[in-house]
């Protein structure tokens, strides 16, 4: 992994964590920073040895507070394009990197944070975390995926209304429309969110990268798409040795030990 100017890495039991790392501007996004973002995803998806990511903000106000908006003020029709085409390639990438990935949001998560959190494949959050789409009221629309994510997960009306009134809502409303699996004191939210990447880390990464990419392709497919996805990728399972091992532990009566085969 390099050196980045505005991500720290670290690397605990097969669970990396990445957290976003400019302080001074509520860790905002400029082009920087997302240019690393991209980089490290490529490094993690290469990374053998990681079998989830963990996704955070550095301090205890914000997880991404958006795309830096002092940047932003600054682009032309063009410049903005290429912005968001790089912030779609980015969170496009990280939606589809073949491991798990949580967010653990510990503050802000706005614009382009909250657009993070929502390719995640879940969201924790500590009770002081806010979540929004503001851009409204800098007389623009997300610009990084929140006008198609945010409704295919909450639903139309509900992400209309959040992206309309631009307004922010805490980590309990959040967890009531489904945006957040759960809400946890800001002193456990790493502890807790690394409980969970730890046991998921236990699992077979082909069984893991199977389940992801059914689920991903069959919530944009019609249902009959989305079954044959699973059929195949249900098939898929059986090659590897994850499926000999862990059918083969619950026959024999002892715990499963995945050691993990990509490239069934
Ligand atoms: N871009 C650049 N700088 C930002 C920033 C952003 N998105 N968010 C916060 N900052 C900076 C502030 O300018 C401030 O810097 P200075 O100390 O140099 O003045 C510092 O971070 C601390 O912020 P505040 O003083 O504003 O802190 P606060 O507690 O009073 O308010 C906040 C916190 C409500 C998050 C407020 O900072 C805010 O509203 N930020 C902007 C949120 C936003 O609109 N995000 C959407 C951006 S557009 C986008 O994301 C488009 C897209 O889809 C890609």
């Amino acid at each position: 992994m390099k050196d980045f100017e505005h991500l720290v890495f670290d690397m605990d039991q097969g669970v990396a964590t990445l957290t976003f790392h400019r302080p001074k501007a509520l860790n905002a996004l400029n082009a920087a920073l997302l240019a690393e973002f991209s980089q490290a995803l490529r490094d993690i998806e290469d990374d053998e040895s990681i079998r989830v990511l963990v996704l955070t903000g550095a301090g205890d106000k914000a997880f991404v507070a958006g795309a830096d908006i002092t940047e932003l003020a600054t682009f032309n029709p063009l410049q903005a394009r290429k912005f968001s085409r790089l912030g779609h390639q980015a969170i496009g990438a990280l939606q589809d990197l073949p491991i798990p990935v949580i967010a653990a949001v510990n503050g802000y998560a706005l614009g382009g944070g909250c657009e993070i959190a929502l390719a995640c494949d879940f969201v924790y959050a500590s009770e002081n975390a806010q979540f929004g789409l503001p851009e409204i009221n800098l007389g623009i629309i997300p610009g990084f995926g929140g006008t198609q994510r945010l409704p295919r997960l909450i639903g139309k009306n509900m992400a209309k209304e959040l992206i309309f009134t631009g307004k922010m809502i805490p980590a309990s409303e959040a967890r009531e429309i489904g945006l957040v699996n759960r809400v946890l004191a800001s002193d456990s939210l790493l502890a807790e969110t690394a409980k969970t990447a730890r046991s998921i880390a236990q699992k077979g990464k082909v069984s893991l990268r199977a389940a992801k990419h059914a689920v991903n392709t069959g919530t944009d497919a019609d249902l009959a798409t989305g079954c044959a996805v699973e059929v195949d990728a249900f098939a898929l399972c059986m090659a590897s040795e994850d499926a000999k091992e862990g059918t083969g532990a619950f026959l024999d009566k002892r715990k499963p030990s995945f050691d993990g085969n990509r490239d069934a």
